[in-house]
């Protein structure tokens, strides 16, 4: 019963959060399928990199990132690159970006299904962030930001408890798969854990239940 009572709070506050949203939407371009470099190079070079040239992303870089973290990877099925329990996808990607090429800074929010992001506010919130994640200068100067939020309500509704743990092996599958992506893109990224879930929250405005787990700063090495 209180799981369902929270499934109902939770598809509450995401349907009042999504109507508060009027933002610019963007189409990204298509991402590509084919790489120059193997997995097993991939495996081989990933290593967490903190510190980024001055330069922005291009859009085809955030496509790609983007998509390798929650994009759509069987559109009949609607399934991800990302395994998740029982396919309910509780993983919700935002963007901090401050330089990327041909988008205007600010928070954004990825929509898998339509591979866009939807700009929520035009502050990208970096001093704030920053603050949130006990000063950690990569989640400052990065020309991008991603914070893996979840919808805990989804999984629990679901599973219960155990929901839970499916959460964070989710959100590890999800930054495997950036940190491999980075590393075919020639880009380098860190998996941040160390932050203040509360002030995360606030700095986004998450609907109710939307939990943030991991931030992951990304630019060019
Ligand atoms: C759960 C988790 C939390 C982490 N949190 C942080 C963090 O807050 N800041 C940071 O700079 N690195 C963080 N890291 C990255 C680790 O420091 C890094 O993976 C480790 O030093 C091994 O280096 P490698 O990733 O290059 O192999 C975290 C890694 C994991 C798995």
């Amino acid at each position: 019963m209180e799981y369902v009572i929270s499934f109902i709070i939770g598809v509450i506050s995401l349907i009042k959060f999504t109507y508060a949203q009027n933002g610019k939407v963007i189409k990204l371009p298509t991402p590509s399928f084919k790489s120059s470099i193997s997995i097993e190079e991939a495996l081989l070079y990933r290593r967490s990199k903190r510190f980024y040239k001055d330069l922005p992303l291009t859009t085809q870089e955030l496509s790609q990132i983007l998509w390798a973290s929650q994009g759509i990877s069987d559109s009949d099925y609607k399934f991800r690159t990302c395994p998740s329990a029982g396919a309910l996808y509780p993983l919700e990607v935002y963007i901090s970006i401050l330089k990327v090429e041909g988008i205007e800074s600010g928070i954004y929010k990825y929509t898998p299904e339509k591979h866009e992001i939807i700009q929520l506010y035009k502050n990208h919130k970096r001093d704030e962030l920053y603050e949130a994640s006990l000063k950690q200068e990569w989640v400052k100067w990065a020309p991008v930001v991603l914070i893996i939020c979840a919808s805990f309500y989804k999984t629990k509704a679901r599973y219960g408890e155990r929901g839970i743990r499916y959460i964070y092996i989710e959100t590890g599958h999800c930054a495997q798969n950036i940190y491999l992506q980075c590393v075919s893109l020639g880009l380098g990224t860190v998996a941040v854990g160390a932050f203040d879930d509360d002030e995360i929250s606030k700095i986004l405005n998450l609907p109710k239940f939307e939990i943030p787990t991991y931030l992951m700063p990304i630019g060019k090495i």
